[in-house]
């Protein structure tokens, strides 16, 4: 875990132009200075991520959020208030602050505050906003750890801080709220039951096959085994099958079926909640490839509450993969 002198090394390295990894409640995030187009640049070379994908710009109170936009509506301050510090992400017109560069080009900027008290103290150290993607190559599984993080990026990161494993395990929910009805652009930490609790009305349920903007790609999130989703009564029986048919097959084994045998390569035994669930998951698909699965049986969850959003990775994960040679790494 760091120490306090690890916080003003990340904040100098953050003004210097570096790149930090950050912990947050949700996924580790690749940080640099929001202001430092450079610095924005070099997120996106080492992370292999077109340069059109819009990144999250962290700031360190909800207090702040004017300052990174050109107007706050009341349903925007409403959530924050509700929801802040924590997985939820705001979409709002880009204040003067936020290069191009930070938001691929569009003239909307997607800003959150993180749950997680070493970040918050970077933030508070560092006095401006962090943008960060997730912590990984584009396209693959999001880190819950530090040591994911140095797995995966290696000395392309000047500064790991490292916070422990995720509380969260998922990515924020990301809410469109510059027009008139909020919605729901992915699925996240913040359940649509919560939001429509503070709201006081319905939002509609994102669909995996819309991509609704860029880095949205239907396949993402995704181990280097393919991963078959199946109804979950049929988890083992397919595994058997894919195992008999010569394959390196890695199992998510439904909680109700945790104690069946099952013939597979690896099994992961799925906990009950939802909410280990999340906070699992990217760590069980990083399991499955470390054991050399070579093929990922699934099945989804119910899609309520954390479920909507363990559902939409999965999905994400099943999804056709980019042909050799694509920009996806
Ligand atoms: O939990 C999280 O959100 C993590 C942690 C590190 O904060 N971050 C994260 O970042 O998941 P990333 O880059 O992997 O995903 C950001 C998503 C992308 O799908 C992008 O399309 C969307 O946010 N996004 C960013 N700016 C946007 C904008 N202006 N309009 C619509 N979507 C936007
Ligand atoms: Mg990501």
């Amino acid at each position: 875990m760091a120490r306090t002198s690890d916080i003003e090394t990340a904040a100098s390295v953050l003004r210097d132009g570096g790149l930090v990894a950050i912990p947050t409640e949700t996924v580790y995030g690749l940080g640099a200075n929001a202001e430092d187009p450079a610095a924005v640049a070099r997120i996106f070379h080492v992370k292999g991520r077109p340069p059109s994908h819009p990144l999250i710009v962290h700031i360190g109170g909800a207090e702040q959020l004017a300052e990174w936009v050109e107007e706050v509506p009341a349903t925007a301050r409403l959530l924050a208030e509700h929801f802040w510090p924590g997985p939820l992400t705001l979409v709002l017109r880009r204040g003067r602050r936020v290069p191009l560069e930070a938001t691929g080009g569009l003239e909307t900027v997607a800003v959150r505050v993180p749950d997680h008290p070493l970040t918050l103290a970077l933030l508070s150290a560092f006095g401006g906003g962090v943008t960060a993607p997730s912590a990984n190559r584009f396209g693959s599984v999001s880190p819950t750890t530090s040591d994911h993080v140095r797995a995966e990026l290696g000395d392309a990161v000047d500064f790991v801080l490292d916070g422990g494993p995720c509380e969260v395990g998922v990515e924020s929910t990301i809410v469109d709220v510059t027009g008139e009805i909020p919605s729901i652009l992915r699925p996240g930490g913040v359940s649509r039951e919560d939001l429509e609790a503070v709201l006081g009305y319905p939002l509609a349920v994102p669909t995996t096959s819309s991509v609704r903007v860029p880095g949205q790609h239907p396949s993402h999130y995704a181990p280097r085994a393919r991963v078959v989703l199946v109804e979950p009564e049929k988890v083992i029986a397919e595994a058997q099958s894919a195992q008999e048919h010569g394959h390196q097959v890695g199992v998510l084994l439904p909680a109700p079926f945790a104690d069946a045998p099952v013939k597979a390569h690896f099994v992961v035994a799925l906990p009950d909640s939802m909410a280990a669930y999340a906070r699992g998951l990217y760590g069980f698909l990083r399991e499955l490839d470390r054991q050399g699965c070579d093929l990922i049986i699934a099945s989804l969850p119910p899609e309520d509450g954390l479920g909507l959003a363990i559902a939409n990775r999965l999905r994400r994960a099943a999804g056709p993969r980019p042909s050799p040679g694509n920009a996806q790494q």
